[in-house]
C-alpha cells in the first residue's frame, strides 16, 4: 500500500469517531483532507464542523459542510487531525502544515483528540521531525538565539506567514524527552505563539495506518 492509500484508510476509518449530531473538530493536513472528503459522505448526519485551518474551510465548504465559528461553540466531543511525530504516550509534533495554533485551539475545545496517521510518525522519542514555532515576526531573531543556546538549529520557513499572520521557525535537534516541561518553557518566552509540541493537548487515540491495516492505541492518563 502506498502511503496516499494508508493517510486514505485511517480518514475513512476515523468516521467511526464522529458522534451523530455533533460538531467536528477538523484539522489540517493530507490525511485529515482523506477524513473530509470521507466526511462528506456523512455531512447529513452532523451539525457541522469546526476547523483548523482555511484550507480544511475551504475543502469542507466545498463538501457541503457547515463551518461555524469556534466562538460560537463551548465544547466539541471529538477533534480529528493529523501528526508529523507521536511518541508512545500520545504527545505529537504537529505544524508541518503550518496550522498549528489554530489545530491547537481546536484540539482546546474537545473531549478527545483522535490522532489518524500512517504508522511513519510513530517514534520513541519526539524530535527527529523539526521542532515547528509560530512566532510574532518581531521576536524571530530573538526565539532563534533561544533555540541555538540550547544547542538546536532554529530555520526561518521561508515565505510563509501563517493563517494569523504569524511567521514559522523549524528546529532542528531536539530531543524532546519531556514535551510537557519543554512545551511549558517554550510558551513563556515572548513573541512566541504557539509551538508545536502537543503533550498538554495529546491524543486521546491514534488510528495507526499500516500495510496490515489499522492499528488502534489508546493513550490512558496512566501512560
Ligand atoms: C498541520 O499543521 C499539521 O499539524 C498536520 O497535522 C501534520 O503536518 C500532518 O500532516 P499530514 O497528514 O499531511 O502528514
Amino acid at each position: 500500500m502506498t502511503q496516499d492509500e494508508l493517510k486514505a484508510m485511517v480518514g475513512r476509518a476515523a468516521l467511526a469517531q464522529v458522534v451523530p449530531g455533533s460538531i467536528v473538530g477538523v484539522g489540517t493536513g493530507s490525511t485529515v483532507n482523506c477524513f473530509i472528503d470521507a466526511l462528506a459522505t456523512i455531512r447529513d448526519r452532523i451539525h457541522g464542523a469546526v476547523s483548523s485551518s482555511e484550507k480544511s474551510t475551504e475543502r469542507l465548504r466545498a463538501h457541503g459542510i457547515a463551518v461555524l465559528d469556534t466562538n460560537a461553540i463551548e465544547r466539541i466531543p471529538v477533534y480529528i487531525d493529523g501528526a508529523d511525530e507521536i511518541d508512545p504516550r500520545g504527545h505529537m509534533i504537529k505544524g508541518g502544515g503550518a496550522a498549528l495554533t489554530r489545530e491547537k485551539i481546536v484540539a482546546d475545545l474537545a473531549d478527545r483528540f483522535v490522532c489518524i496517521a500512517d504508522v511513519s510518525k510513530r517514534v520513541a522519542v519526539l524530535g527527529r521531525f523539526p521542532l515547528p514555532v509560530e512566532v510574532i515576526p518581531m521576536a524571530s531573531a530573538q526565539i532563534a538565539r533561544r533555540f541555538v543556546a540550547w544547542g538546536a538549529s532554529p530555520v526561518l520557513r521561508a515565505g510563509v506567514v501563517t493563517d494569523n499572520g504569524g511567521h514559522l521557525i523549524d528546529v532542528h535537534g531536539l530531543n524532546i524527552t519531556d514535551p510537557l516541561a519543554m512545551e511549558c518553557e517554550i510558551n513563556q518566552w515572548p513573541g512566541v505563539v504557539s509551538v508545536g509540541i502537543f503533550a498538554r493537548h495529546r491524543a486521546s487515540l491514534c488510528l495507526f495506518g499500516g500495510p496490515d491495516g489499522i492499528e488502534t492505541v489508546s493513550y490512558t492518563s496512566a501512560s
